[in-house]
């Protein structure tokens, strides 16, 4: 964190602010609800002023760099793609670089040194402390490792507690803004995702503290939880489920061996009421990546459960979940951060959900060899459950032809056959 000379900025309008930010420099900025649109609004004004500003984002939601007249001004290189950037990558207008999110510290400290962070903050409190709000994540490791911090300050930004403050000693020059912060909404799953959310239910007990990402099959596990009691969460996201489950009670973190009393997390996306449930809150305890996606953190929580999506699954037991063919659409996040802690915790277990086919049911997503150039994400060497529609899969510590029967009892039926008649063809060449 930048400790020296008290700026003379401070308080400025937008021209003013993004003026620090010169050619060739590297910008860090939050993702998800935390994306600073008022800022990157005027940089985009001004984009006559810079030439190859890179920009270093995790997961962009709603972002304007993606378009042919902005590649010359600004280069976008993410560890985590998203539907936003996905085409960009693909075409090599944008890039990607693989990386567990727990090691985003090492990644500024060594390889991506960061001039610039644009930050996304609460007005400060009477001590001068603001709050990173909703996104603590990976940007607040940004700006303690960046030269030059221009923060938009947003009154509904809520002010979250944790490791979630920055001095207005230590920000180069703030903006004032009143946005609301971008909303996301989960849908109801079907009736394949239910399935899903009832088989992951069963490997769930009392007492377990729980990491869950975003959307429907984490909304269909919930469901099913309703009787459960002692609940805890430690995650690297938090959308509006699990709070309704702190509000109910059933979520109330008691059972923890670290941060009892409250769901550690290092982002929220989700509705206002998420928004407005996380201000002064204690028992949401936001931490930075460093803290909430280390692995020898994760085990320190017993009965410590990591359920993580995929999009494909090898009979080995390997699991695709940022790839579809030659497409990186998506990143590792978190996943085999969690997946090895969860190994790590006493008692605890990790599950991949996917259903079981893709594409309308055309092709299945359990297949006995994983597509072409596809990247795996977590290893068979790490892979513990593996939940579909059809069931629940247990392949830590059984044998490579084991697995294959444990996965082929939960594809769809209509591949079963040929999944067992190509696994004999190969174990037989
Ligand atoms: N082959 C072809 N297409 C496939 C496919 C496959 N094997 N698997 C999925 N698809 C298609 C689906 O049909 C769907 O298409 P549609 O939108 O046209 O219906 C699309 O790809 C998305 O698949 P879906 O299963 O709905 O994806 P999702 O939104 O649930 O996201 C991941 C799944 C794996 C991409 C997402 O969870 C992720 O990014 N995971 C990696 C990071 C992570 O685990 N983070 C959590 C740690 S905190």
């Amino acid at each position: 964190m930048k400790m020296t000379e008290k700026n003379t900025l401070q308080f400025a309008d937008p021209k003013t602010a993004i003026n620090l930010i010169k050619s060739g420099n590297r910008v860090v900025i939050p993702g998800a609800a935390g994306e600073p649109h008022y800022l990157i609004k005027h940089m985009i004004e001004n984009k006559h002023l810079y030439r190859k500003v890179e920009i270093i984002q995790f997961m962009a939601f709603n972002l304007p760099f993606f378009q042919e007249d902005m590649y010359e001004h600004f280069r976008y290189n993410t560890p985590f793609v998203s539907p936003m950037s996905s085409n960009a990558v693909a075409s090599g207008y944008a890039d990607f670089t693989p990386c567990n999110l727990s090691q985003a510290e090492w990644l500024f400290e060594n390889k991506l040194p960061i001039d610039v962070a644009l930050i996304h903050i609460s007005p400060p409190n009477e001590h001068g402390f603001c709050s990173f709000g909703t996104n603590v994540d990976y940007i607040k490791i940004g700006a303690d490792h960046a030269k030059v911090v221009i923060a938009q300050v947003n009154e509904n930004m809520p002010r979250s507690m944790g490791d979630s403050f920055i001095h207005i000693d230590d920000i180069d020059c703030m903006v004032t803004c009143q946005a609301k912060i971008p909303e996301i909404m989960s849908a109801d799953g079907g009736p394949v995702e239910m399935s899903i959310g009832e088989s992951c239910a069963k490997l769930i007990s009392d007492g377990d503290t729980l990491q869950l990402g975003i959307g429907e099959i984490p909304g269909a596990i919930l469901k099913y939880l309703r009787n459960k009691k002692d609940l805890g969460i430690h995650s690297e996201m938090m959308s509006d489920g699990p709070m309704q489950f702190m509000k109910a009670g059933i979520i109330n973190n008691k059972k923890k061996q670290i941060d009892q009393g409250a769901s550690t997390v290092s982002f929220v996306f989700g509705s206002q009421e998420l928004y407005r449930f996380i201000h002064n809150n204690p028992s949401m305890n936001m931490m930075p990546t460093s803290y909430v996606n280390n692995p020898l953190v994760i085990m320190q929580n017993d009965h410590f459960i990591a359920i993580n999506s995929c999009l494909q699954i090898d009979l080995m037991g390997q699991v695709v979940a940022e790839m579809i063919g030659n497409k990186q659409i998506s990143g590792v996040g978190g996943q085999v951060d969690f997946v090895r802690g969860a190994a790590m915790s006493k008692y605890g277990k990790s599950v991949m959900v996917m259903p079981s086919t893709a594409r309308g049911g055309k092709i299945s997503r359990i297949v006995v060899n994983l597509s072409e150039g596809i990247a795996v994400t977590t290893s068979r060497n790490d892979v513990d459950f593996v939940v579909t529609e059809y069931g629940i899969a247990e392949l830590k510590g059984k044998n490579l032809r084991e697995r294959a029967l444990a996965l082929i009892a939960i594809a769809h039926p209509d591949f079963r056959d040929g999944l067992r008649a190509n696994f004999e063809k190969k174990m037989a060449s």
